[in-house]
C-alpha cells in the first residue's frame, strides 16, 4: 500500500476539547476509503485536518512527505478536493457560476477563463446531474439537487484526491449510488477518494478501506470483509445484528436486530 497522504500522530481540538489525540492515519493511494462511526466521533474534524482548515495541536499531515502547512493555498487545492459537511453557497449564486468556483486553483492572477475551464465545468455538471439546473439560484433548490451541485463543484476542481465528509446526504436512493458509482469510477483512473459514510452497507460495498472510528480513535481499518462483524458494530455504533453477505456483492451486510435502539 502507497500513501502519498498521511496524518501522523495528530491531536485535534477546538480550544480545551480535545477530539483526537495521536492519530495515524495512512490513506492509501489510488483507493477508495470510507470513513464510518457515530456522530460526534470526529470524522469531519479528521477530515477538516486534512484539508487544513484545522491546524494540529500536535502531528502533521504530509501529502508526497510534505507537511500541508508547507503548500500555497492554491497548490494544495489542485490537489486535494473538499465538499465539507455544510457548505454555504454565497447569496443570489447561480449553479453554474457556483461550479465555476471549483476552478478557482486553476486560475491565476494572469489566466482568463479558458476553453479547459468551460469543458470541466460542463463535465462536471453533467457528471453530477445538474446541468439542467445551471440557471437556477442555488438557494432556490431542493436539498439533493443543492447536494449534486456541491459534488460538482468539487469535480470542476479536478483534483487527484477527493476528500467528501457526507457526500451522500440528502439524495434519493438512486442518486446515492450513481454518485458512490461515479466516485468508484473516479478511483478506478486512480483518484484518490476519502468519503465520511453514514450507511455502513454502502461503505462495505464501495469502500476498498474501511476506518472505523469512535471518539476520536481508529478502532478498525481495512477490508470490510476483514474488519466489519457483529462485534465491531457492537464496539463503534453499540448495534446488536447481524452481518450477512450483501446478497448481490457478497460485501458485509449489517442487519440491526429488533429492539436495537433499546
Ligand atoms: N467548531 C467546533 N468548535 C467546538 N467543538 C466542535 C466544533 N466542531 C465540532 N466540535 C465537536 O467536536 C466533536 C467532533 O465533531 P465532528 O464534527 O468531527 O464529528 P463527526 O464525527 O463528523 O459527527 P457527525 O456524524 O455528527 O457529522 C464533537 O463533540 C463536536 O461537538
Ligand atoms: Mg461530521
Amino acid at each position: 500500500m502507497t500513501a502519498r497522504l498521511t496524518a501522523r500522530e495528530l491531536t485535534l481540538r477546538y480550544g480545551d476539547r480535545v477530539v483526537s489525540a495521536r492519530l495515524t492515519l495512512d490513506v492509501p493511494d489510488g483507493a477508495f476509503t470510507a470513513i464510518v462511526g457515530p456522530n460526534a466521533c470526529g470524522k469531519s474534524t479528521l477530515l477538516r485536518a486534512f484539508v487544513r482548515l484545522l491546524k494540529p495541536a500536535d502531528g502533521q499531515v504530509t501529502l508526497d512527505d510534505r507537511d500541508v502547512t508547507a503548500y500555497p493555498t492554491k497548490a494544495l487545492a489542485r490537489s486535494l478536493g473538499f465538499l465539507p459537511q455544510d457548505p454555504v453557497a454565497p447569496e443570489d449564486i447561480r449553479v453554474r457560476q457556483l461550479v465555476a468556483r471549483g476552478r478557482f486553483p486553476h486560475q491565476s492572477l494572469l489566466s482568463t477563463w479558458s476553453a479547459a475551464d468551460e469543458d470541466a465545468v460542463t463535465a462536471a455538471m453533467e457528471a453530477a446531474g445538474v446541468e439542467d439546473l445551471a440557471d437556477r439560484p442555488v438557494h432556490q433548490l431542493s436539498g439533493g439537487q443543492r447536494q449534486r451541485t456541491w459534488i460538482a463543484v468539487v469535480l470542476a476542481q479536478d483534483t487527484p484526491y477527493l476528500l467528501l465528509d457526507e457526500p451522500t446526504s440528502f439524495l434519493d436512493i438512486t442518486h446515492q449510488y450513481q454518485l458512490l458509482e461515479l466516485l468508484g469510477g473516479l478511483r478506478d483512473q486512480g483518484r484518490t477518494v476519502i468519503a465520511v459514510l453514514h450507511d455502513i452497507n454502502q461503505a462495505c460495498r464501495y469502500a476498498d478501506h474501511l476506518v472505523a472510528m469512535k471518539e476520536g480513535r481508529i478502532v478498525a481499518e481495512g477490508a470490510a470483509a476483514d474488519i466489519v462483524d457483529a462485534v465491531l458494530l457492537k464496539e463503534v455504533f453499540e448495534l446488536p445484528c447481524v452481518v450477512v453477505p450483501d446478497p448481490v456483492t457478497g460485501t458485509p451486510m449489517v442487519v440491526p436486530l429488533p429492539g436495537a435502539s433499546s
